[in-house]
């Protein structure tokens, strides 16, 4: 008989910017994966229930990213029913991605905890990665930012970490039942995070503070799909409210040391060369 150890982690969105950085890692670690998103084999779409059962055949454990994001109406239901179906299926180990201070996030994380699995969960700030691998980057790269917020500050998380975070958990003992809200060291604004980009990379970067309704406007001129207007614009007028502006010991307490801090996420960002400027 297989031990669960050295079944696949079935690991959800596991092309983007968490998943991906677990895949990496559990590789090189010699665990096997199977990436459970649209792309993968078998595919895995959060849009089609159908699709779920034949991605868990077989797998050990599994590594729950939602997407579009857990912020967004019927994320807990699909989350619940993912991790029951998990549960039923054998597959004990869960290890859901959440995020902080949002009604539908918290209600997947309770629904996770009800299925009967062996839970973990990495309840996280706004990731550094925003600003390179997702919506910010191409207004990084036009020179000019603007976003509805003004002088909220946000801890954000480096990926890396959360990543890090994810295999402690999935393959050393001492996780299970464990809830980790992971914070990046340092409080930011949006204006000082890019102004740190800006500087990194050598260039003039300019933010600018708009109103939602500008904000709205302009993801529309974008040709961004009207889901994803919605969630942005809830994303940074409501939840962007102070609500998250203080600092957590989830990283230290999952990994034992202190969290990455955003001045060498972007040193080490911009050496890439994702912002223009400096090579
Ligand atoms: N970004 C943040 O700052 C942040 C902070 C806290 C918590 N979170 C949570 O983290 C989760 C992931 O957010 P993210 O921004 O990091 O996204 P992401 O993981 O970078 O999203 C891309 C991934 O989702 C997959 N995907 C896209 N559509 C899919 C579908 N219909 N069914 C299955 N997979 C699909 C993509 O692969 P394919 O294209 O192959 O399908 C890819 O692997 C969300 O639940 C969010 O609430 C995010």
């Amino acid at each position: 008989m297989i031990h669960q150890s050295e079944m696949p982690t079935l690991i959800l969105g596991g092309t983007g910017k968490t998943g991906r950085r677990l895949e990496e890692r559990l590789t090189v670690l010699g665990k096997p994966v199977r990436i459970g998103s649209r792309s993968g084999r078998p595919p895995f779409d959060w849009n089609d229930e159908a699709t779920w059962e034949q991605a868990l055949d077989g797998v050990g454990a599994a590594y729950i990213s939602y997407y579009p994001d857990l912020a967004v109406p019927g994320a807990a239901d699909a989350v619940g029913a993912f991790a029951r179906l998990a549960v039923r299926n054998g597959v004990k180990r869960l290890v859901l991605l959440s995020g902080r201070g949002e009604e539908e996030a918290q209600r997947a994380e309770q629904a996770v905890q009800d299925s009967g699995a062996d839970w973990t969960i990495l309840r996280c700030s706004w990731f550094c990665q925003n600003f390179s691998e997702s919506f910010l980057l191409d207004a990084l790269n036009a020179g000019v930012v603007a976003l509805p917020v003004s002088e909220v500050k946000e801890p954000f998380i480096d990926a890396d970490d959360i990543a890090d975070a994810a295999v402690a958990s999935l393959t050393k003992d001492g996780h299970i039942g464990q809830l980790y809200e992971m914070t990046g060291p340092r409080l930011l604004t949006f204006a000082e995070a890019i102004g740190e980009i800006g500087k990194a990379s050598g260039r003039d970067i300019r933010y600018v503070q708009i109103n939602p309704r500008e904000f709205d406007a302009m993801l529309v001129e974008q040709q961004l799909p009207a889901e994803f207007v919605g969630l942005l614009n809830e994303l940074f007028t409501q939840v962007l409210d102070g609500r998250n502006s203080y600092l957590t010991d989830g990283v230290e307490r999952a990994l034992g040391r202190k969290p990455t801090d955003f001045s060498d996420y972007v040193r080490d960002a911009a050496a890439t060369g994702v912002w223009g400027g400096v090579k």
